[in-house]
């Protein structure tokens, strides 16, 4: 396990370019199973879930070939298991999305119970819904998923709860169903509507994807594409965050502006500054950000992934902030470690209460999932002194080049291998 140690104080100066969106990253590729001709995916993030998920492709019998700059061939012409092993898929979440594909090209699906980050209880019975819904019987047993199909037929799929993940899979498993499927309080997040664009580009018929309806005719054939993947909103809103922190002044370049209204709205809400151009956000500040009240929501609304770097910032803001998580019961480990490093917060199960104090100072801390990670380097970033960050494979499964990325806007922040050696910086 590697760390990051980042000596703060140092405002970010200058321009980063955004990788691609993880989330629609796995999406995508997992729905390239779909066809048996050759797909090529750009502007992929070279981060740790899509080499997980790269590896379970390859384990299933696909050729994935990842190329410098993003671009990743997929060939699945040869895939004969509908089996997932159940040790990678324990590694991240997205791997639900293998249930919806395989059921859809082999009828029959065995997928371990999806792991990823310990946020809280993660139930799947909204994809399964969506299974049994489309036809197929689901059994989950020694935790793994078993579904299998006699044929899918379209239906009218009706969403309890709103789900991003369930709301992929429907359309996963409706693409090739015989007939017309209405998926109902469908999720609006812009991976959806982008695995939407990449389905429809290998001749999937849906609509509606951005809405809460989502109409899929069924096609029986789905060719090869070439797609080029979204930015990451969240990696976006990470590095707007870090700048306004940092109180230095950053653009943040190769992004889509609309994605980042949540964020955008919140930061000039708190005093900072924030302006947008055709495919960038400049961030800077003139003044100490003010306390807010966050509340996490499903898109447009606030995103429970920017809960715990805004947490950060506001832990510094002048005055006492309110943050209201909605979407997941466990997503306040972060303010732990922030404690440490002199924070003042109190957390009521859903609810925290973050008192803006002065500064914050550099301790270990550790990266408990993804986002939590990604809110200790903001930490570290804006802390007198030193911070060392353990556990830093959570932040590689979903930021690439973090530190090459922070280098170049002017952080002090070095990788240590498990031996405690400082490990080279990639170039961006
Ligand atoms: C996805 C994202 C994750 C993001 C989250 C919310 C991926 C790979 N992950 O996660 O980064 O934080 O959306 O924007 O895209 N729920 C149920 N039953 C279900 C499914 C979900 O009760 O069958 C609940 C969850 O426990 C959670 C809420 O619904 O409380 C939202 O979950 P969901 O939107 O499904 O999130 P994920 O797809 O897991």
């Amino acid at each position: 396990m590697n760390k990051l140690v980042i000596s703060g104080g140092n405002p970010l100066y200058g321009k980063v370019k955004i990788s691609g969106a993880k989330n629609a990253a796995l999406a995508i590729l997992a729905a390239s199973l779909l066809t048996d001709e050759t797909c090529i995916i750009e502007n992929v993030p070279y981060i740790g879930d899509v080499i997980t998920l790269c590896d379970i492709l390859r384990g299933l019998g696909a050729d994935v070939r990842v190329e410098k700059d993003g671009k990743i061939y997929v060939l699945a012409d040869r895939v004969r298991d509908w089996r997932a092993s159940y040790d990678m898929v324990q590694k991240m979440r997205a791997s639900y999305y293998l249930l919806g594909v395989l059921l859809s090209r082999f009828g029959k699906a065995e997928v371990g119970m999806p792991g990823g980050c310990d946020i809280g209880p993660r139930p799947i019975d909204q994809h399964v819904k969506a299974f049994e819904a489309l036809g197929a019987e689901v059994d989950i047993e020694h935790g793994t998923v078993f579904a299998h199909t006699g044929g899918l037929k379209g239906n009218e799929v009706y969403f309890d709860k709103y789900s991003v993940g369930a709301t992929i899979n429907a359309m996963l498993c409706a693409v090739k169903a015989e007939g017309q499927t209405l998926i109902v309080n469908a999720a609006k997040e812009p991976h959806v509507v982008d695995l939407a664009s990449y389905l429809n580009s290998m001749g999937a018929d849906i609509r509606g994807a951005g809405t809460d309806e989502i109409k899929v005719r069924g096609v029986e054939y789905l060719h090869g594409s070439e797609y080029t993947i979204i930015p990451d909103q969240i990696e976006a809103g990470t590095y707007m965050i870090a700048a306004a922190a940092t109180g230095g002044d950053v653009t943040i370049a190769d992004v889509i502006p609309k994605h980042l209204e949540a964020i955008t709205a919140k930061l000039m809400e708190a005093g900072v500054m924030v302006e947008e151009g055709t495919d960038w956000v400049r961030v800077y500040r003139e003044q100490r950000p003010q306390r807010i009240n966050i509340q996490t929501q499903p898109y447009p609304g606030f995103p429970t992934d920017m809960q715990q770097p805004m947490g950060v910032l506001l832990s510094v803001a002048e005055g006492t902030s309110v943050i209201t998580e909605n979407i997941f019961d466990s997503r306040f480990k972060y303010l732990e470690e922030l404690r440490k490093m002199g924070a003042k917060v109190q957390v009521d199960g859903r609810v925290a209460i973050v008192e803006g104090v002065e500064n914050l100072t550099g301790a270990p801390v550790e990266a408990n999932d993804l986002r939590a990670g990604a809110a200790m380097v903001i930490a570290g970033l804006i802390a007198r002194g030193v911070t060392e960050i353990s556990s830093a494979h959570f932040i590689d499964r979903g930021y690439e080049d973090i530190e090459a990325k922070l280098s170049d806007l002017g952080a002090d922040i070095q990788r240590l291998d498990r031996k405690g050696r400082t490990r080279k910086i990639k170039a961006v």
